[in-house]
């Protein structure tokens, strides 16, 4: 079964063909990264507007990609699927009409999808020639790892496509972290790559020396706190304190005044330390969820688990655990419509005509 999925949540717009919710037939993504660099984030009306110029034009080569692969075109189709939330109201509502529009036209039904349970679908997704993905199914219970711009869920996965939230950040993502510290360093948006870099060029160059590492918090909510909202303080991080001590840190050091200058020779270690308390509290938490029941995965997926210490730290934890880490390929952890096609095959609590009545939800949550 074919599947065409479309993705608008954020600042990709994106179309993908998947069979059988695995094998990646075609996959095109735009990414608007450029448009919104200028103003040190995303922009949503920019985003929508960018969203309604090129999806037309992001369909069409994804179809063109499918024609190439497989010789046949959109009558290979047998679904649509898209986006439905969580995400920017008016960069959703792009992609939503454009798939219910072509659902129509096609005849097909249409699926609509929760974009951060489909982050989790992509250490499923393969291409011609790669060894085979594993099929999900074989890993329930599974343990995941939700890491994004706006989001850092873990989520229980009873079986497959079946969620329970178990932890979550209670303020910024860690993708948000990332962000938020590339800007008050000045090193532009968005922030994990850059930091990720710069992190690993300041490992790298200590040649196997301890690293003399700042010690910022590691967000670890209290239990009992009342924005837990009932969720165990042993699966939840904050970022907001991290932040405050990352602007704590360059004003005390350098001052605060505008003409602030952070001498170049200082940002390794400084970006260093930032990733480390993240990546330290991301990996703590998991460690912990992961002693919750006998798990048969650890599958971790979104913007932020491209990080290059995450990964590691991660594989770690999940080693001493005994279970088996399942990351995406790195062109599939940013946002992407394979995974929304992919996951489509596997789960449809929106289909038909309920789908294309839906409207766009923001605040969609896993399990919803
Ligand atoms: O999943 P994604 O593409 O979009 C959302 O759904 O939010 O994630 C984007 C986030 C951004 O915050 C970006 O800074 C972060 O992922 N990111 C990274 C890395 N690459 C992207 N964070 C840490 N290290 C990276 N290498
Ligand atoms: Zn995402």
């Amino acid at each position: 079964m074919n599947i065409l999925g479309i993705e608008s949540s954020c600042d990709e717009t994106a179309c993908a063909v998947v069979k059988d919710g695995r094998e990646v037939l075609a996959n095109v993504v735009y990414t608007q990264i450029k448009l919104h660099q200028p103003w040190g984030g995303v922009v949503p009306e920019i985003a929508s507007r960018a969203h309604v110029e090129k999806i037309s034009g992001v369909i069409a080569e994804a179809v063109r990609e499918l024609e190439a692969k497989t010789g046949k075109g959109l009558e290979s189709v047998d679904a649509v699927a898209v986006t439905y939330g969580p995400g920017l109201a008016s960069s959703l509502l792009v992609g939503l009409a454009a798939a219910k529009g072509l659902a129509l036209a096609l005849g097909k039904p249409l699926i609509g999808v929760n974009h951060i349970e489909a982050h989790l679908h992509t250490p499923f997704l393969c291409e011609l020639g790669d060894t085979p993905c594993p099929a999900p199914e074989d890993l329930s219970p599974a343990l995941g790892l939700a890491v994004s711009g706006g989001h850092t869920t873990w989520i229980e996965m009873p079986t497959y496509g079946e969620y329970a939230i178990i932890g979550q950040t209670l303020d910024d993502a860690a993708g948000e972290a990332f962000d938020k510290a590339a800007k008050l360093l000045g090193l532009g948006y968005p922030g994990g790559p850059v930091i990720d870099r710069v992190a690993k060029e300041y490992f790298a160059g200590l040649g196997g020396a301890k690293p003399d590492l700042i010690a910022f918090p590691k967000g670890r909510p209290r239990a009992g706190v009342s924005a837990l909202a009932g969720l165990d303080a042993d699966y939840c991080t904050s970022f907001s304190g991290l932040k405050t001590a990352l602007l704590n840190y360059v004003n005390k050091t350098y001052g605060a005044g505008a003409d602030r200058v952070i001498p170049a020779a200082d940002l390794p270690r400084i970006v260093a330390s930032y990733q480390e308390a993240i990546v330290a509290v991301l990996a703590d938490r998991t460690a912990r969820a992961l002693k919750r029941r006998a798990y048969k995965a650890l599958i971790v997926g979104g913007g932020v688990s491209l990080n290059g210490r995450l990964r590691a730290k991660l594989g770690e934890v999940a080693a001493a655990a005994g279970v088996p880490l399942l990351l995406a390929k790195p062109k599939f952890c940013g946002d992407n419509a394979a995974m929304i096609a992919g996951l489509a095959h596997y789960r449809r609590n929106l289909v038909g005509d309920a789908a294309l009545a839906t409207d766009v939800n923001p605040t969609l949550q896993p399990g919803d």
